[in-house]
């Protein structure tokens, strides 16, 4: 799949330059509109069109994508159009499900403009909506024509959003990378080169899908952190209690598994600290109560990796490696929540 890190103002009138499309329509929301639309609205021909959604993860539903399959139809876009996702995950999800599903598929390609959507959710192919508050329930396999990465999108990204986006680089590097890992680990997040990360971090995503692109095996380990950071993120989403972000999830994620894979004498004491020391100080904890644990629990059933009823992990097995499939119990999940709560 094509991954371009370069100025939008190059690699979009490059593209554009070498592809004929009957209609181009560029989906954004409120937020991408006002930010990020202004930086390619001159590169679009005439006659292009722009469909704006409201933001959040609350509105990845099924109704958003009835407005997106109607707004296409009321410009009578044909099957030579493209659909430009410009946005977070969010829109880059969605709006690939709704690009490959109307008509039986259109071409769509993604500009992703948050840090999590550049080094992870825009490279993959992976699309999809929520549903019945299950998180990326419903979806699709689909490769965009492209994925066009600018990272001073980034600048208008606020504090919190980049934040949580690196989660997803601190997991590359923990699965994939550990001298890059021993090199970030000493540094916090404000110290970092995040333009030379974000191209280590879609190299390494790219080389992992490559690899396994329908996630039969290979691919589970980037789901590392995501089973229990999956059904936190969920139940704090479903319970409309605390508004916690993707990447926030997904570091609590990351040091109850990192927990699992010391506890199976996957990786050292000193490499459980290290991970743990690192991502308490980048994200602080959050606060979950004793009487929350058995719902959490009860989500870690909908993981997407799980066979029958055996709930899977992808665990660490050394700081730069990981294994994936690996069966952990209920009791050993819960173990893992307490050692992260205290
Ligand atoms: N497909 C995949 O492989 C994959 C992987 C990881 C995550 N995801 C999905 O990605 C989603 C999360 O993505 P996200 O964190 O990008 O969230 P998001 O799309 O909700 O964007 C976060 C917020 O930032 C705003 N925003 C976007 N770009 C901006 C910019 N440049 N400046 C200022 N504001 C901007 C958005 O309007 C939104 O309010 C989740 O739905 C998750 O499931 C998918
Ligand atoms: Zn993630």
């Amino acid at each position: 799949m094509s991954v371009q890190i370069a100025p939008i103002s190059d690699s979009l009138s490059q593209f554009l330059g070498q592809n004929a499309y009957s209609k181009i329509a560029v989906l954004v929301d409120e937020h991408t509109n006002k930010l990020c639309f202004p930086l390619i609205e001159s590169l679009l021909p005439k006659g292009s069109i722009k469909i704006q959604i409201k933001s959040g993860e609350e509105h990845k539903t099924i109704a958003t994508c009835e407005k997106v399959w109607a707004a296409l139809t009321r410009a009578n876009m044909d099957r030579h159009g493209l659909l430009i996702n410009l946005g977070g995950g969010v829109i880059g999800d969605l709006g690939g499900f709704c690009a490959s599903t109307y008509k039986r598929g259109i071409d769509f390609i993604q500009i992703p403009t948050t840090l999590l959507a550049q080094v992870d959710a825009s490279v993959g192919g992976k699309l999809g909506i929520d549903f019945h508050g299950l998180k990326n329930h419903i979806g699709v396999f689909q490769l965009p024509k492209t994925v066009l990465i600018d990272p001073t999108f980034i600048h208008s990204l606020p504090a919190r959003q980049q934040r949580s986006g690196f989660a997803e680089i601190i997991k590359h590097c923990l699965i994939r990378d550990g001298h890059m890992w021993e090199r970030i680990s000493h540094l916090s997040f404000e110290e970092t080169d995040l333009a030379e990360l974000i191209a280590h971090s879609v190299a390494i995503k790219q080389a992992v899908v490559a690899e396994d692109p329908k996630e039969k095996g290979l691919r589970k380990i980037l789901n590392f952190g995501h089973t229990l950071g999956h059904a936190i993120e969920t139940y704090l989403m479903d319970q409309g209690k605390r508004k916690i972000l993707h990447g926030e999830a997904i570091a609590c994620g990351m040091i109850m598994e990192a927990f699992l894979s010391y506890e199976r004498g996957l990786i050292g004491l000193r490499d459980l600290e290290s991970i743990e020391t690192y991502l308490f100080e980048t994200y602080g904890r959050v606060i979950l109560k004793e009487d929350e644990i058995p719902a959490i629990l009860k989500l870690t059933a909908q993981d997407k990796k799980n066979k029958g009823s055996e709930i899977r992990f992808s665990l660490l097995t050394g700081l730069g490696d990981c294994g994936y499939d690996i069966p952990v119990s209920s009791s050993e999940m819960k173990k893992a929540i307490h050692y992260y709560m205290n």
